[in-house]
């Protein structure tokens, strides 16, 4: 899908666990400005609902599992996340959904830039307009 992928993380395993390096630039395809991270999501609770216009993100599951819808004007994608070696990337211009996050549950972000609101598409309806001219 157009701005949007999986991507597996060196997971260094031995006797002590498990170890998962993550470099900007190298692992990830963007400098890392900003990170957060989104526990304590109650049952049934849907986040996100918006785009970015510039923003890239790479979202990885640390412990338990989440659900993230993707969308664009043509595409519709399911992704489970459950498993800290692997991040989702969702580069600009795609809507995003994130549900069934389980108990305990911990989702990491790393983004390319700082908070600003007016990066934000939180409108769906705004979104499509905007998307579609850079979708067609
Ligand atoms: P939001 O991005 O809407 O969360 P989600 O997509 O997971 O539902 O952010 C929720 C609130 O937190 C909103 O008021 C903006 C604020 N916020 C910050 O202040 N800094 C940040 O880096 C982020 C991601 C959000």
């Amino acid at each position: 899908m157009y701005n949007c992928s999986l991507i597996k993380f060196k997971d260094i395993t031995d006797k002590y666990g498990h170890l998962t390096p993550i470099e900007g630039k190298i692992d990830i395809p963007f400098e890392i400005k900003r990170v957060y991270y989104i526990t304590g999501v109650g049952q049934g609770v849907v986040r996100g609902f918006h785009s970015h216009r510039k923003l890239h993100q790479v979202l990885i599951c640390l412990n338990g599992s989440v659900k993230i819808r993707t969308k664009n004007p043509e595409d519709e994608e399911l992704t489970e996340l459950n498993d800290p070696s692997v991040g989702l990337y969702i580069g600009p211009h795609v809507w995003r959904e994130m549900f069934d996050f389980t108990e305990g549950s911990v989702l990491l972000v790393l983004a390319s830039e700082n908070y600003s609101e007016d990066d934000y598409i939180r409108n769906y309806d705004f979104y499509l307009e905007e998307a579609i001219k850079i979708y067609r």
